[in-house]
């Protein structure tokens, strides 16, 4: 099952002719899959093979397999998305790179696990744990903030997340 809220905020969008969009650490496709049936190009990136493998042909989607933690070069398109999502993935070191990669007024959507979630479950390691008010502190320089929540998600089981949307402004220099 995809994420609602992911959902929400591309139907907030209005999209009306195709887009570029990255789903960055993308998994097994629950989410850019039925994202590329509509009007959405997508490229989608993740360290594991097998994954990408069970939609690398699909129409719409481009998959990349590359791994995101090490010096070498992200292989993604500067100011080239038009939405980025990230669910359930942190790796702080490159974070913020994120932020060359999406065009001008493009979107950055990012759901992941906050501080409290170890009460729930998986993940507990704090580097897989966002912090109080983490991803305003990372983005909001560079970007607008939109929206932002932490706190209690269900989703068949409840987690404690951050949820957070940031535009990219026009005058983004
Ligand atoms: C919890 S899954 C989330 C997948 C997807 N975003 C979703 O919400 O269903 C985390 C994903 O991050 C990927 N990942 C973890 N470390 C990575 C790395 N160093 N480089 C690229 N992908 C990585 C994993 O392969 C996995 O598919």
């Amino acid at each position: 099952m995809h994420s609602e809220w992911i959902f929400d905020q591309i139907e907030s969008l209005k999209i009306r002719k195709k887009i570029n969009l990255l789903d960055f650490a993308s998994g097994d496709g629950r989410n850019c899959i039925p994202l590329s049936k509509k009007n959405i190009i997508v490229t989608a990136i993740d360290k594991d093979q097998e994954k990408l493998n069970k939609y690398k042909s699909f129409k719409n989607i481009n998959t990349i397999c590359f791994d995101l933690e090490t010096t070498e070069e992200w292989p993604l398109i500067k100011e080239y998305y038009d939405v980025i999502i990230v669910v359930n993935y942190l790796y702080r070191p490159k974070i913020k790179n994120l932020i060359n990669l999406i065009k001008k007024n493009g979107f950055l959507f990012y759901e992941t696990f906050s501080l409290g979630n170890e009460e729930y479950g998986s993940p507990m390691n704090p580097n897989f744990l966002l912090k109080d008010k983490e991803l305003l502190d990372i983005f909001s320089q560079d970007l607008l903030p939109l929206s932002f929540y932490d706190g209690k998600l269900h989703h068949g089981k409840t987690a404690i997340k951050q949820t957070a949307s940031f535009k990219k402004k026009a005058s983004y220099k």
